[in-house]
């Protein structure tokens, strides 16, 4: 069944939970990896993140969408296309700590964006038990991430509870990606701190194809890695 969590603070188990901050933690994530840090380490706060410097990592991450204070980088994807160190860092807050969540109740954890949407599908193709996990802004409900979810609903084409459907609906409303990006209230926090071009990258689908995935939890920390190509999908390329 695929079903989905509006709220980052909504989690239940489930075999694959695919967490969806399209603005911007996961698009953080996605690109970071794409771009060569073999590591995400993704922190529940700033604190947790500051814990863990150390001169293989760079600091990423935002306060009320601005670069929290010290961080190296902010919460932008562009700003991960030239990885400065093996590992990056991230607190954020909401799609970070919804990773965190999510660590703690599924058996498997992937990130996803636009960006990656069509090796999402790939990677979910033939899992029953999803849980599309939205992070939501400042613990409300979110257009963009809603958008999302119902886009991989409609693209997993398998039994889906109520609230897959309504994510359906939702992405159907608008006729572009970018339309669901300028609608939300993540897009209104950006544009106040000047990164209108967050949202214009990061309404760009599938044009990475690794997904993100959890590969350890270490002391509250989640630590994403690429994920491998499914077992089944291997055998057939
Ligand atoms: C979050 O985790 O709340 C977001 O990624 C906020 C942001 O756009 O930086």
């Amino acid at each position: 069944m695929i079903d989905v969590a509006f709220l980052g603070t909504d989690v239940r188990p489930a075999a694959v939970a695919v967490v969806i901050d399209v603005l911007r933690a996961t698009s953080t994530i996605t690109m970071a990896m794409a771009s060569g840090y073999e590591r995400v380490l993704v922190a529940g706060s700033i604190d947790a993140a500051n814990e863990l410097r150390s001169p293989r990592r760079t600091l990423a991450g935002e306060v009320r969408c601005a670069r929290a204070p010290g961080f190296d980088l902010g919460n932008s994807p562009e700003e991960t296309l030239e990885p400065r160190t093996p590992e990056l860092v991230l607190a954020t807050t909401n799609g970070a700590p919804a990773i965190v969540a999510s660590a703690a109740v599924a058996d498997e954890v992937i990130a996803a964006a636009l960006l990656n949407l069509d090796a999402v599908l790939a990677r979910l193709r033939g899992v029953d038990d999803v849980l599309l996990v939205c992070a939501g802004t400042d613990g409300r409900v979110s257009i963009e991430d809603v958008y999302l979810a119902g886009r991989l609903s409609a693209g997993l084409k398998r039994p889906r509870t109520d609230a897959a459907r309504i994510a359906e609906v939702v992405a159907a409303s608008y006729p572009t990606a970018r339309n669901a990006l300028e609608a939300s209230a993540g897009a209104v926090g950006l544009r106040r701190e000047g990164l209108e071009s967050d949202i214009t990258f990061c309404a760009q689908e599938s044009i990475v194809d690794s997904v993100p995935r959890l590969s350890a939890m270490v002391d509250g920390v989640a630590h994403l890695t690429i994920a491998e190509i499914p077992a089944a999908e291997a055998m057939t390329s």
